[in-house]
């Protein structure tokens, strides 16, 4: 008899991971996998392998990977974000390890298939998807990639006549949604996103206080707790060590600037896409515009594009409720609702590369040893 299958909706994200299966479970880590850097950091943690927040948190004891950092592996080559050659093979082990792990802290019966739709930017090449599947392989018994917009418009229930803006960490993916699945070349990536606007923060703020002691991360944490892209907010105060001092620090400017700078980039590349429907299309799809991914949180960017639009007609931009689970709620979505046999036929194909729990628990020993 055919055993019950289990679906998973993954975002395998530069920043962070998220997971929803159809046994209800539901979570998120940051896209972090770290290996204790010796004995004595190992017997500390306990384990040979530390994922998400508690691998931030004892970084200092671990050699820490973001397997996607700034879209590696996922768009752009790893050469292009500055991994070294000799290193990609590890950053494609620690993608691998990150399913690995957030499946089995789903729980799910044991024996039973795992079939699941994973994320990809709109853009990723083959060569992308391929490392997503295979991170996936040893996961999963069947697995597909779909474009992450995509998988947003789906969970949102916007498959037809939306156009989607996923603002991540590392791309910023736009693509229509009309009825069926887009085509390559009817959607766009960008190769920026909040990893840039970090970047930029902590650029400019370094440029006006030069003695202040910032890392890139409270660069992060500031943006997100203070971001926005509108004229008229409130100032953005953060408290950072000034030649050792706690010092409150007005980085209102540098703030909107660095926020700003994604904008013209999306409405640029939403013209573009839009001027191939015609004229009645393009109004329908300037009217459901939708902003998911953790940078569409930016405060006031959805009337900022609407701004930036108005001159092209009206233009309407709504943003999602969930970022953080929008993607993997509609992967999960789309995974439950594609037929048997289509998840049969990507089996048959796939041949059995997915590993067993002893198999898993062997590959860690041997890695211990
Ligand atoms: N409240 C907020 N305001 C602005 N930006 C935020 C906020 N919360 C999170 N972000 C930013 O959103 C980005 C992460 O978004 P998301 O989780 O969608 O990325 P991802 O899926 O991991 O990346 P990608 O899709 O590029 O692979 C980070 O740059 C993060 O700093
Ligand atoms: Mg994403």
């Amino acid at each position: 008899m055919n055993q019950p299958v289990t679906y998973v909706g993954l975002d395998l994200g530069t920043f962070k991971t998220s997971v929803a299966s159809s046994n209800g479970k539901r979570f998120v880590i940051p896209s972090v996998v770290g290996w204790p850097k010796d004995r004595v950091a190992r017997a500390l943690l306990g384990r040979d392998l530390v994922f998400g927040e508690e691998a931030l948190k004892h970084q200092s004891a671990l050699n820490v990977i973001r397997p996607f950092h700034r879209g590696a592996l996922k768009y752009v080559d790893g050469a292009d974000v500055g991994i070294r050659p000799e290193d990609v093979a590890k950053h494609k082990e620690a993608a691998l390890l990150l399913v690995q792990h957030v499946v089995s802290d789903l729980e799910l019966p044991a024996g039973r298939p795992i079939y699941g739709i994973i994320g990809a930017p709109s853009r990723a090449t083959v060569f992308n998807k391929q490392v997503i599947i295979n991170a996936a392989r040893r996961t999963l018994d069947a697995v597909m990639v779909v474009a992450d917009p995509f998988n947003i418009a789906n969970g949102m229930n916007q498959l037809s006549n939306s156009m989607v803006i996923d603002i991540g960490a590392g791309t910023i993916d736009i693509c229509p949604v009309c009825g069926t699945y887009p085509k390559d070349e009817d959607q766009i990536t960008l190769p920026v996103g909040g990893d840039l606007i970090d970047d930029e923060l902590h650029r400019l703020i370094k440029q006006s206080e030069p003695y202040a002691d910032l890392s890139l991360n409270q660069a992060r944490q500031i943006k997100e707790k203070f971001g926005f892209v509108r004229d008229d907010d409130e100032p953005a105060i953060a408290t950072l060590q000034v030649d050792g001092k706690p010092t409150q620090v007005d980085v209102s400017k540098q703030l909107n600037a660095a926020c700003r700078s994604i904008v013209p980039g999306i409405t640029e590349a939403l013209l573009e896409l839009v001027s191939k429907f015609d004229r009645d299309f393009q109004k329908l799809l300037f009217n459901n515009i939708v902003l998911g991914g953790g940078g569409s949180q930016l405060k006031g960017l959805d009337q900022q594009i609407e701004q930036a639009l108005q001159k092209d007609g009206q233009a309407k931009v709504t943003q999602v409720h969930d970022p953080v689970f929008a993607g993997a709620n509609g992967a999960l979505k789309m995974a439950m609702s594609m037929p048997a046999n289509y998840w049969q036929q990507i089996v048959a194909q796939a041949g059995n590369k997915k590993q067993s729990n002893t198999q898993r628990a062997r590959v860690s020993l041997s890695r211990a040893a």
